[in-house]
């Protein structure tokens, strides 16, 4: 698989995705603060401090090679300025080319197509620049959202684990999906 450096934007129709950077902290608040919005993913709803020390941490990654390594990028709507959400995207397995995706956005931003904008030019990145074999993404599978977000972008289900996490106060299963690279180019996206 081929490294990857980020060193531009990612532009889309309506979006740029970017490193976020201090001036995130409030945008990135504002979101991770909730409760709808952290239902679902691993973290409660954040403090300002410890959205700010994530964001400064996120701004220092900015390179795809080995496991662990990890983009988290902020979406910026162009028309505005206005940061959405934010996409993430990480090397699960550098010997097996496989890459992981992740997604957070504010509500106001949701039900317009943003996160499907931007999971695609991401996979774009991972299947057409990086030559990954395989792109997965793991939720619970009671987030309906981002079931019909994977299925849209032509991700399969591969696997429903029963109760494999403690999660939040209770057993919770996780759900995989994922797609390869020749069912990516089938898709000719
Ligand atoms: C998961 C999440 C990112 C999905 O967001 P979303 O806005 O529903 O996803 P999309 O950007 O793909 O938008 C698709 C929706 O917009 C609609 N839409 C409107 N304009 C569109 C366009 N131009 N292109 C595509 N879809 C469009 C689609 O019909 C679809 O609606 P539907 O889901 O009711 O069928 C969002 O719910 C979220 O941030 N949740 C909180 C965090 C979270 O749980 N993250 C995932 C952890 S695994």
């Amino acid at each position: 698989m081929t490294p990857f450096d980020f060193e531009e934007p990612i532009r889309t129709e309506r979006v740029l995705m970017r490193l976020l950077t201090e001036a995130d902290i409030d945008a990135v608040y504002s979101y991770q603060s909730r409760d709808d919005v952290c239902r679902y993913l691993l973290f409660e709803p954040r403090d300002r401090e410890t959205v700010a020390a994530k964001v400064r941490e996120h701004a220092t990654h900015s390179r795809l090679e080995k496991d662990g390594d990890y983009l988290q990028l902020a979406v910026e709507r162009v028309a505005d300025g206005r940061v959405l959400g934010d996409m993430y995207i990480t090397v699960k397995s550098a010997e097996n080319q496989t890459l992981e995706l992740g997604w957070t956005f504010h509500p106001d931003a949701h039900g317009q197509g943003f996160a499907s904008e931007c999971a695609t030019a991401l996979l774009r990145l991972a299947f057409d620049r990086m030559g990954a074999h395989r792109v997965i993404a793991e939720l619970d599978p009671r987030n309906e959202g981002s079931i019909r977000l994977c299925t849209r972008l032509g991700m399969r289900e591969e696997a429903h684990f029963r109760e494999d996490l403690w999660f939040k106060g209770e057993w919770a299963d996780t759900g995989v999906y994922a797609i390869l690279d020749r069912e990516w180019r089938a898709l000719g996206a």
